[in-house]
Parts: structure tokens; C-alpha cells; sequence
């Protein structure tokens, strides 16, 4: 650099994952894959969501297991934690709070509005608790904590940054600067990977075994799941999500995961079956993640590592938090500690 240039501040990402159990290729391809991309060129963080996880009830030592296996997988994607902060969304107090002020600058005919509260309270009918409800408060205190410029997600949490968005705003009209108004990042092609039995709908964990990839599948299983997958009658491969959306959706993977144009790789299948893309998908989806189990399996062992990430993730990630959460509480008038 030279001597009176002044370094150029990097931008910040926030973005988080529930350790629901094993992530799917849809969360990989929406989100995890993303995250590394990001990691040179802006300043990370990158959390396990376990706050949100409890909005559906966990049984205490699988919901553990689950953690520590999410942090597994994120280091195995590639993530460097030189360069992103890693951590464990509990590990960091500042969250619950900052939840707290935001539910009271959060109006409950906004928080009716979610989907994915519908859906959830659909699903889990005899739990539908107020965390359920006031979720996506959680949330947006998540991504303003850190003054996040950039939030990488799938498109099935556009509705969640958008209402982050709003909250922000509210409370910088209130009060004057507090909050930075994030974007959304979406992926071009992959932003929402679909269900290979449903293609209409996401591809989701929640969802029955055969309709989703998970990052830990065998290959004889990513082979099964794809050889089962849903296409269509029409005998042709086309990009067209209207009217051949299984066929469109293994495209897509196949896209987002070999980073190929669309146009060409339509044009490489001229001539060619179902069964040819059946392949195709299957074997890049296979040499994708190989590497990722590979790495989970060894990092998995490394325990000591693992503490020390996490750790140091919470402490630097702490820091900012506290910085936020004290000018945000000088801001309402809360007595200064
Ligand atoms: P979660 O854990 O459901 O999903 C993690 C990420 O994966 C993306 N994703 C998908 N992308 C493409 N196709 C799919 N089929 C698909 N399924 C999931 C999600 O969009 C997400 O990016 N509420 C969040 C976690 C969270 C968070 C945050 C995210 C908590 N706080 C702050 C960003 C910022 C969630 O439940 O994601």
C-alpha cells in the first residue's frame, strides 16, 4: 500500500443456518457455497442459528450433536476462520436482547403476515409458540448487530430481510442513525433449490427422505434419490420452471454447481434423455460434495480445533454485537452502565 493511502474498509456479511439436522443441497448450493465465495472479499460472519432452532421442540442431546455437526460442515465447506468469524448464535447474549428491544418496534399485523410462520404453525400445530411468531425479530436483530451491509441467503428468506429492512428504517427514523439497512444476496441460479418428488416446492429437510439431497448422502443414495426424481412426459430437456419445473430444477443444480451457462448446457443435452441428466446431476453432485464429507469426517475428530473456533468467533463477534446493542440502548435512554 502506499503511504498515505488509507486501507478501504471492507463491507460486512452476515448470514446464519439452523442446525436442524444435516443440511441439504439446497442449503449448500443457496447458502453454504456462497459463504466461502464471499470470504476474501468482504468481512464474514457466519453463525449456527440455535436460538432460532428451539421454535420447534428438540430432543437436548441430538439438538447438540446437530450444532457441533453444523459447525462440522461449515468448516468442511471451506470456510477459513482466519478470515470469517464463526460462532454459535447462543454463544453471543447480545442476540436475545437486541430481539427483545426489536419486538417492541415490531407491530404483530407485520409478523402475521410471514409465510414461513403459516406454514410452520401448520406443521407444528400443537406448538405454535410466540418464539415461532417472533422469529423473524430474532432474525433481523441478527444481521443488525454487526451493521451488516450484505446478508447471502436463499429466496426463501427474502421476506425476513425485508421485514430487517423495514425494522431498521423504523428505528432510524426514531432515533437517527443506528441501524445499517442490509441487502440481500441471492444466488443467480440455485437461490431456491427445488424438492426432487415436488418440484413446485423447496427442497427441505422437513420434507420426506426421498425429496432432498443431503450434503452427507452416500453416492448410492444421491444416485437412488435422483434416479427417482421427478421429470415430466414431455421427453425433452428445456429450461422452463413453468411447465417442466423437475427438469428445470436439475438443470439448475447442475448450473449452480459446475458454475456452467445455462444456454450451453441446455444445448450439451440436445438429443439426449432424462436419463442422461439423471447422470450428469448425479456425478457432479457426487464430485461436489465427496471433498465436503471427506473434510467433515476429519475436522469431526478434531474437537480441541473446534472449541477454539467457536470461541474465538464469539468473543470477536461479542465485541460487535456490544457495540450495537450499547448505541441502540443510549439511543432509547437507557441509563448508561
Ligand atoms: P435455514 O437454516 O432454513 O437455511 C439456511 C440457508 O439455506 C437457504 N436454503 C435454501 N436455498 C436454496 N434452496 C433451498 N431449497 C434452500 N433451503 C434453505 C436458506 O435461504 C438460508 O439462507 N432463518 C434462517 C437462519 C438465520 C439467518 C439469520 C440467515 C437466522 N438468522 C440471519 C441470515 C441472517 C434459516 O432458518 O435458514
Amino acid at each position: 500500500m502506499e503511504p498515505n493511502q488509507t486501507p478501504v474498509k471492507k463491507q460486512r456479511i452476515l448470514s446464519g443456518i439452523q442446525p436442524t439436522g444435516t443440511p441439504t443441497l439446497g442449503n449448500y448450493i443457496g447458502a453454504m457455497r456462497n459463504w466461502k465465495l464471499l470470504e476474501d472479499e468482504y468481512e464474514c460472519l457466519y453463525m449456527v442459528a440455535d436460538l432460532h432452532t428451539i421454535t420447534v421442540r428438540q430432543e437436548p442431546a441430538k439438538f447438540r450433536q446437530n450444532a457441533m455437526q453444523m459447525l462440522g460442515l461449515l468448516l468442511a465447506s471451506g470456510l477459513d476462520p482466519k478470515k470469517s468469524t464463526l460462532f454459535f448464535q447462543s454463544h453471543v447474549h447480545q442476540h436475545a436482547e437486541l430481539a427483545w428491544l426489536l419486538n417492541c418496534y415490531t407491530y404483530m399485523g407485520e409478523m402475521n403476515r410471514m409465510t414461513q410462520f403459516k406454514d410452520k404453525s401448520a406443521k407444528h400445530a400443537d406448538n405454535i409458540n410466540c418464539g415461532l411468531f417472533t422469529y423473524p425479530v430474532l432474525m433481523a436483530g441478527d444481521i443488525l448487530l454487526y451493521q451488516a451491509n450484505l446478508v447471502p441467503v436463499g429466496k426463501d428468506q427474502m421476506q425476513h430481510l425485508e421485514i430487517c429492512r423495514d425494522i431498521a428504517q423504523r428505528v432510524n427514523g426514531v432515533y437517527g442513525n443506528v441501524f445499517t439497512v442490509p441487502e440481500g444476496y441471492y444466488s443467480k441460479v440455485g437461490a431456491r433449490v427445488m424438492s426432487l418428488q415436488e418440484p413446485t416446492r423447496k427442497m427441505s429437510k422437513s420434507e420426506a427422505e426421498d425429496s432432498f439431497i443431503s450434503v452427507l448422502d452416500t453416492p448410492d443414495v444421491i444416485r437412488r434419490k435422483y434416479r427417482r426424481a421427478v421429470t415430466d412426459s414431455e421427453a425433452c430437456i428445456r429450461f422452463d420452471v413453468e411447465n417442466q419445473p423437475g427438469v428445470s430444477n436439475l438443470l439448475s443444480i447442475i448450473c449452480a454447481l459446475t458454475s456452467e451457462d445455462m444456454e450451453k448446457l441446455v444445448a450439451s443435452f440436445e438429443g439426449k434423455g432424462y436419463g442422461d441428466l439423471k447422470a450428469a446431476v448425479t456425478d457432479v453432485t457426487i464430485e461436489t460434495l465427496a471433498p465436503i464429507q471427506a473434510e467433515f469426517t476429519r475436522v469431526m475428530k478434531d474437537k480441541k480445533y473446534m472449541e477454539e473456533v467457536y470461541r474465538e468467533g464469539a468473543q470477536r463477534a461479542g465485541y460487535l454485537a456490544e457495540r450495537t446493542l450499547q448505541k441502540f440502548m443510549k439511543k432509547i435512554g437507557y441509563v448508561a452502565k
